[in-house]
């Protein structure tokens, strides 16, 4: 490897023996696309098309749900329990539109756990009744004490995820990722401030892991040693008491016997800003850009077998590079700039640009409304409206329209007011969930 160009065009060798074709992966983001009955739809097969003509290697889905009555977002897709022959059919033609160019195309199987969208469902289910203190709820979405766990429900979940590979793997999907990042069920495990139980599944960082660690198992059982499996999951949660430097280190270690195909490597949940931008952590200037590397220390340091993924703020080759060259590290994970430039791998692939577009920093309140971000609050809502901005592109690129490509069709606040409504009426759209009360409740 001589040329810089082949570090990031070079395959990638997965312990499975499956290859990606290069190194960047279009990190999962979630795509509110689903219909009424949480089935995927053309929307997907559009927008997916359009990712796997952009030119990454590898395409992770949003997070998709294992059990329908926690969602992250009311358009989420559920793969829960036996599937249709419709559902079958929808999914499989998405697995074929994500794949078109050669690429690989996995799906990411999460639980909302006590993150579960509260305008469909207030009560979600965690390892302890300890409600999230949601850094965005007093104002987007607020959050209630999540129901604690039985421990005789977890063999169930671990379960659900299992089927969830398996159907994932008969579609033509080409990998599964489970979520275990972000504070959704299995992350919220391994975080002790959420985490209080005082059976098997709580207490220290083994016991906390080993609800993921039966999950990875199961699923690996169920999809076969060929099959790529992943995981997601953070480097640090950015809180007070949350995993901490040394339980990084042993859930590195833990992981690393797994027969994983490739960790990604992220941070942060709704308690911290982290997950927006990197604000919390401690990167030095140098890799300011890479805002998770200097956290992702403790995780890596056991991790011999396993290749790994970094996600979070990546936009410069140079840094794309050096993060590969000089830190082990095997794949690079990117999320808001595919939204605005989706052929964002493919310009980079061919040196056409050196860095993928900032919309962290083009999307904001107006000049008048600057001021507003020196409250939290205010920091907060502009750091989501590049979020919802995302969200915008996502459907704009699903009815096979033009991307908001220069972060100037619409603004931050038009981004938040549009995606509320969009996500209501989604919300109020559902059917079949007569377990779930949530805040809308004009459902059937
Ligand atoms: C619109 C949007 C949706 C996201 N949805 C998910 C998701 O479903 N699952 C997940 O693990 N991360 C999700 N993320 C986080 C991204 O995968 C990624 O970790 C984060 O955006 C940082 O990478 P970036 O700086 O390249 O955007 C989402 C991010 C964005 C912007």
């Amino acid at each position: 490897m001589n040329s810089s160009q082949d570090i990031l065009a070079s395959p990638l060798i997965l312990p499975c023996g499956a290859v990606i074709p290069n190194r960047l992966c279009k990190a999962a983001m979630t795509e509110g696309l689903a219909d009424e009955y949480n089935r995927a739809t053309s929307g997907h097969n559009q927008l997916y098309k359009t990712w796997s003509e952009g030119g990454a290697g590898l395409l992770i889905s949003g997070n998709i749900q294992v059990d329908r009555q926690y969602l992250e977002r009311p358009g989420n897709i559920a793969i829960d329990g036996k599937q249709t022959e419709d559902q079958l059919k929808r999914l499989k033609d998405l697995a074929k539109a994500g794949t078109i160019n050669g690429n690989h195309f996995w799906i990411q199987i999460g639980h909302a756990g006590r993150q579960t969208d509260p305008r469909v469902n207030k009560i979600g289910v965690a390892p302890s009744s300890i409600k999230s203190r949601n850094i965005a709820g007093q104002s987007i979405m607020p959050s209630f004490p999540p129901r604690e766990l039985e421990t005789n429900e977890i063999p169930g979940i671990v379960q659900k995820f299992a089927d969830a590979a398996k159907v994932c793997k008969e579609c033509g999907f080409t990998g599964v990722q489970i979520h275990s990042a972000h504070g959704y069920l299995l992350s919220s495990f391994l975080n002790p401030s959420a985490n209080k139980r005082e059976d098997e599944y709580g207490g220290n960082l083994d016991k906390r892991a080993s609800f993921l660690i039966k999950t990875i198992k199961k699923v690996r059982e169920t999809v076969g040693k060929e099959f790529p499996v992943s995981i997601k999951v953070n480097v640090s949660d950015f809180i007070k008491k949350g995993l901490a430097p040394e339980d990084a280190t042993r859930l590195g270690q833990l992981l690393d016997q797994e027969n994983l195909d490739l960790i990604e490597m992220s941070g942060g949940n709704y308690e911290s800003l982290a997950i927006l931008d990197g604000s919390s952590t401690s990167n030095s200037q140098k890799v300011k850009e890479a805002y998770f590397l200097e956290a992702s220390r403790n995780l890596r340091e056991n991790i011999k077998n396993t290749p790994l993924m970094l996600t979070g703020g990546l936009r410069s080759r140079e840094i794309m590079e050096m993060v590969i060259k000089d830190e082990n590290i095997d794949m690079i994970g990117i999320g808001r700039p595919l939204c605005g430039l989706p052929t964002g791998p493919v310009q980079l692939l061919k040196k056409d640009i050196d860095s993928l577009p900032r919309y962290e920093d083009k999307i904001d309140f107006p000049l008048l409304l600057k001021w507003f971000k020196l409250f939290p609050l205010g920091k907060v809502l502009a750091r989501s409206s590049v979020l919802l901005w995302c969200y915008y592109n996502e459907i704009l690129l699903s009815k096979g329209e033009e991307s908001d490509e220069n972060g100037t069709k619409i603004k931050a606040l038009e981004a938040l007011q549009y995606l509320d409504k969009f996500d209501r009426k989604k919300a109020a759209s559902l059917k079949g969930l007569p377990n779930c009360k949530g805040l809308i409740l004009n459902r059937d």
